[in-house]
């Protein structure tokens, strides 16, 4: 049984006290709630990175870091690698999200070394992949999807843990959400892919997230379609209320 996975990706969001804040009172939501089946996760800025794991250290949720340097260490000023992050025992990092392509021109190649420094320092990655609403109207999202696929995903070892996060840029930060169906749709071709190149155990054990302004209204109809396995929030998980309650609707599934 694969379990839900409740994501928060803050992008460039939250200054230091409001980290706190947020964190502490995620802490006191959770304290009660009953986890065995839901996962929380939350990606803060790096500059975070210790805060944060210090005080999930004593709650029920997670910390994963937003990139990662596909080298292994060296000249590469402002860079962060995958040792580093182990040796802070950061247990998830985010790679490849549509941000990282558009605006640092990252390729599939690059987030490919990515995943595999990710997996040689055993931090699992949370894999983004998503149209853009040109080629969802060129009718080649499917295409865009293997192709990410078959490039992120090339000689990786999946059964060393993989996220995979189907974020249709459309949507994300624009309010508009994929329809249920939408989403299912994309999830069913990934998990299909899965099955194909790796194993039937293989794609029925990989977690596939939704993202794409998911929210506290929509939250509940695209968790219960069969292969959407959880989500990774961007806006909505800027409020700890709206986050808290997301994550009470999937422990209640
Ligand atoms: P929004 O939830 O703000 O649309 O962002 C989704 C996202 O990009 C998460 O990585």
């Amino acid at each position: 049984m694969r379990k839900i996975i409740i994501a928060g990706n803050w992008k460039m969001n939250m200054l230091f006290t409001e980290v706190e804040d947020f964190l502490f009172e995620l802490s006191d939501n959770l304290e009660e709630k009953n986890l065995n089946s839901v996962e929380v996760v939350i990606c803060p800025p790096s500059v975070y990175l210790e805060l944060s794991s210090d005080i999930a250290d004593d709650s029920k949720f997670f910390i994963g870091a937003q990139n990662v340097n596909d080298n292994s260490n060296g000249a590469y000023t402002g860079e962060i690698s995958a040792a580093m992050l182990d040796s802070m025992d950061i247990p998830y990092c985010i790679i490849g999200h549509s941000e990282r392509r558009k605006y640092y021109a990252e390729s599939d190649e690059v987030i490919n070394a990515k995943l595999k420094k990710l997996h040689e320092n055993e931090i699992v990655p949370i894999f983004c992949i998503g149209e853009t609403l040109t080629q969802r109207e060129q009718n080649i999202t499917k295409d865009i999807i293997l192709s990410q696929l078959n490039g992120g995903l090339k000689d990786v070892k999946i059964e060393d843990n993989v996220i995979i996060a189907y974020e249709p840029v459309w949507a994300i930060g624009t309010g508009k959400t994929a329809t249920p169906a939408q989403a299912q749709e994309i999830h069913a071709l990934i998990r299909e892919w899965l099955e194909e190149n790796y194993s039937k155990d293989v794609s029925g054990n990989t977690p596939i997230l939704y993202g794409g302004s998911m929210n506290p209204e929509n939250v509940k109809e695209l968790l219960i379609q069969p292969d959407i396995d959880g989500g990774l929030i961007g806006g909505a998980a800027l409020d700890v209320s709206k986050f808290s309650s997301m994550v009470a609707t999937a422990v209640e599934l």
